[in-house]
């Protein structure tokens, strides 16, 4: 595969945006400086957000050591109270569910902060005194990503909630970039994708790979223009494994993509090898990526930052430009008018 030839087809400079991920990352801790300490003192927290700007309250959540819950929708959970720190983010700032569950929120508690570029969500803060973090424009929310998470880790790390230290994970992004940019050779990210195309990615992941499993996913969606799904274990061994029954008929183009990490829960590996087997003894077939790092944190986005470049790739081989989402935005257009 000549991946030269495919590059012009990246017209939204996705791959610019892949290439400066550690550096945002770096850039982006510092910006926790501007989430106060006055909203300390809470019990729980909630992430209000939608699509690319959601995932990062996903993967806070599984290191925080206060619950941390992501609320995609209008509006909120009842316990949320005075003792929730309310976080919303939207790297566009004008995301209706976002807007909806955050004016809520304000309702319910004092402690509030806002990650985005700017639009209604920095205008409401303006107008109730809370504090916003202002996120660098110009990328696609999803492409920002280190932008919005590594304010949160870095300022959770500073209150004391969080397991991990963010900065250390910089220089193993960087040099997983090094493997990962289209001139590298052999390109392991390069290899899954031509795996991949054709197929429908199944992506599996336990514990703290379960929101990149799901990062996966719509990466692969957004990026790739494809179906893609996704799955976590151990739960996946009480339901969706029936369905193995008739994959090979209904299911044709499945490929299952086991996520892992050397920090698995060991009777989660047992689980991964027997499902393995399983899939073997059907012909179905099946990828498995492992993290790498020296503690979860650093697996989990270790994983992550491989699955973007994946999903990167696979739109090069679908022949698409990574960046356009024509039918999210028309979506938008379309509500906003009703
Ligand atoms: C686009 C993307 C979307 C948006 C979502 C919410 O790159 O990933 O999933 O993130 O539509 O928009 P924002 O992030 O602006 O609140």
């Amino acid at each position: 595969m000549d991946w030269k030839e495919l590059l012009p087809l990246d017209r939204g400079q996705m791959e610019r945006a892949l290439r400066g991920f550690p550096e945002m990352a770096e850039r982006a801790l510092g910006l926790a400086c501007r989430i106060p300490n006055g909203v300390q003192g809470f019990k729980n927290a909630v992430v209000l957000g939608m699509g690319g700007s959601a995932i990062a309250g996903d993967l806070l959540a599984r290191f925080a050591r206060v619950p941390v819950m992501t609320v995609r929708d209008y509006f909120l959970p009842a316990w949320v109270g005075p003792e929730t720190l309310l976080i919303a983010i939207s790297y566009s700032g004008e995301t209706e569910e976002t807007l909806s569950a955050f004016r809520e929120g304000l309702r319910r508690t004092k402690r509030a902060v806002a990650l985005t570029t700017g639009g209604a969500l920095a205008a409401l803060c303006e107008e109730e005194g809370v504090p916003w973090v202002p996120i660098p424009p110009g990328f696609p929310p999803r492409a920002a990503l280190p932008s919005l998470l590594f304010p949160l880790l870095a300022c959770f790390a500073r209150f004391g909630h969080l397991a991990g230290d963010p900065a250390v994970i910089i220089s193993s992004l960087k040099k997983l970039r090094d493997a990962l940019l289209p001139e590298a050779n052999p390109n392991p990210a390069q290899r899954l994708a031509e795996k991949l195309q054709g197929k429908v990615p199944v992506v599996y992941g336990a514990g703290v790979a379960v929101p990149v499993a799901y990062r996966w996913k719509t990466q692969i969606n957004e990026n790739a223009k494809q179906p893609a799904y996704w799955a976590e274990l151990p739960e996946l061994c009480h339901n969706e494994i029936v369905g193995y029954e008739l994959a090979g008929k209904v299911f044709p183009q499945g490929v299952m993509i086991f996520l892992r990490t050397s920090f698995d829960h060991p009777r989660v590996a047992k689980r991964v090898e027997i499902l393995k087997e399983v899939l073997f003894q059907r012909g179905l077939p099946f990828q498995e990526v492992w993290g790498e790092g020296p503690d979860p944190l650093s697996q989990a986005l270790w994983l992550l930052y491989f699955g973007d470049w994946v999903s990167f790739y696979l739109a090069l081989l679908n022949g698409v430009d990574p960046t356009p989402v024509a039918l999210i935005q028309e979506l938008k257009n379309r509500i906003r008018g009703c």
